[in-house]
């Protein structure tokens, strides 16, 4: 790549401040050269005039974090969310520790789910050498050297509190989920008299919207275990080799203080068959969640392993050996029941009057929970709108439930129609029978 083709580059960006293909497109050649000096100093005169989005402003601090310029990535990189987590550790590299460590805590505390076992640990170091520090964190239960104990953390994720009494319906699967996987935890040692191994993993399934996070949430809760979520695509987004160290990373993490939930939404992101993926360098990554999951190496005990997708049928068959994600079950979309109980939720707390529940449960049938939630907001809109114009608070009541019911469509159809396909002409030994089962009881019903 000549210099001239660069700053042609550069200009293009210049000339186009909201354009994030382009940028990316230099950030790319910048990895490709010997010295990107020149793309250095283009980011050192700083951020103003563009308008990129959050994931260009990420790309920009991993940048400049492999070219060592951190401080040219901290004049692009915001501190909320996503991107808080990537100026943390900007800050870090510049040395700013007291920044790094107050911008951290403010993200960890606003959201669990920014909690990174990397940034613990090195945040725990920083801590371990001053003693400001050492109140902040303890991050993974570890004493600090000279320190002693150390009071409860802040950033250690807690135990999940909602429970399956949050979570309407789904009778079947609760029962399950109880039997399969709650008690063997509870109860490892009555499971290892009978030679049967807690352990290995349990993968859901089933239209978006209808319970599958929740659950998992759930089913930590049940367990009174903390729950970690980990989103396959925010580990998938690095260099090469930097993937499975993080993974790797977080799995020592759950490990570090068990009982712990470790949830793989969206599994076929990294659990793709060949033909469904999009990613080639995913092999190595795979291997190392098989090996983490099968536990040869290390202890797995107390560690419980949840995953969810919306796209069964294009996860690899190695994801279902024995010992890996081999329960599956199938989380259909609500019920009557389940459609009463999740309604009921969603209206509870709200002002309301005469609703007639049973006539709206009758008409949500393929109403996927997240439709329900919907389907709500839309008539509190109204009811809203109504009360603004009356100047008095006007009760939800069931004209504005019905109205939302022409704005709100259910969504769970097509994906039915997807998986009753799957399950007709590729009903992989039977695993789509939960999905054939429940077609055939709604057919009945109409
Ligand atoms: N069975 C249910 N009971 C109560 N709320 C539900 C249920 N299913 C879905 N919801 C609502 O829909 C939202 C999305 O559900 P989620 O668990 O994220 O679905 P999934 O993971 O299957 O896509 C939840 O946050 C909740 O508000
Ligand atoms: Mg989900």
């Amino acid at each position: 790549m000549s210099d001239q083709t660069v700053e042609d580059l550069i200009e293009a960006c210049r000339a186009m401040p909201k354009s994030d293909a382009l940028f990316r497109t230099l950030l790319r050649t910048g990895r490709e050269m010997a010295a990107p000096d020149m793309i250095l100093n283009f980011l050192r005169e700083g951020a103003k005039g563009f308008s990129l989005s959050s994931e260009t402003r990420c790309a920009i601090a991993d940048f400049t974090l492999q070219m060592e310029a951190p401080d040219a990535g901290l004049l692009w990189v915001g501190d909320a969310m996503e991107e808080g987590v990537a100026r943390v550790r900007l800050l870090l590299a510049c040395d700013k520790r007291d920044e790094a460590v107050g911008l951290y805590r403010q993200l960890c505390d606003a959201d669990n789910n920014n909690h990174r076992p990397d940034l613990d640990r090195a945040l725990l170091a920083v801590a371990a050498s001053s003693r400001q520090g050492a109140e902040i964190f303890s991050l993974t239960g570890e004493k600090i050297e000279e320190g002693g104990d150390v009071p409860p953390t802040g950033f250690q994720p807690e135990r999940e509190t909602i429970s399956f009494e949050n979570v309407g319906g789904l009778e079947d699967v609760k029962k399950q989920i109880a039997r399969k996987i709650i008690m063997p935890f509870q109860k490892p040692n009555l499971f290892q008299r009978f030679r049967k191994k807690a352990g290995g993993g349990v993968l859901m399934y089933g239209p978006p919207g209808c319970g599958k996070t929740m659950l998992a949430r759930a089913t930590a809760g049940e367990c009174g275990a903390r729950f970690l979520n980990v989103e396959i695509t925010n580990i998938l987004d690095m260099y090469i080799g930097e993937s499975e160290k993080r993974l790797a990373a977080i799995f020592d993490e759950a490990r570090a203080n068990t009982p712990t939930v470790l949830f793989f939404d969206e599994l076929e992101a990294l659990a793709a068959r060949r033909k469904f993926s999009h990613n080639n360098n995913a092999s190595a990554l795979v291997s190392t969640f098989l090996n983490e999951m099968d536990g040869f190496a290390e202890n797995n005990e107390g560690l419980l392993i949840l995953a969810a997708t919306n796209v069964p049928w294009a996860i690899d068959p190695a994801f279902r050996r024995p010992g890996r994600f081999d329960r599956i079950l199938f989380v259909a979309p609500p019920d009557r029941v389940a459609r009463l109980a999740i309604l009921k939720a969603q209206l509870a707390g709200r002002p309301q009057e005469g609703l007639q529940l049973d006539r709206l449960v009758e008409r949500t049938a393929g109403f996927s929970g997240a439709d329900l939630t919907n389907l709500v907001e839309t008539a509190c809109d109204i009811a809203i709108e109504e009360s603004m114009g009356a100047d008095r608070v006007e009760p939800l009541q069931q004209d504005h439930l019905m109205e939302a019911l022409h704005e709100c469509k259910p969504t769970t159809l097509e994906w039915l129609s997807s998986a009753k396909n799957y399950a007709r002409y590729a009903n992989e030994g039977g695993l789509y029978e939960d999905v054939l089962a429940f077609l055939d009881k709604n057919a009945k019903k109409r």
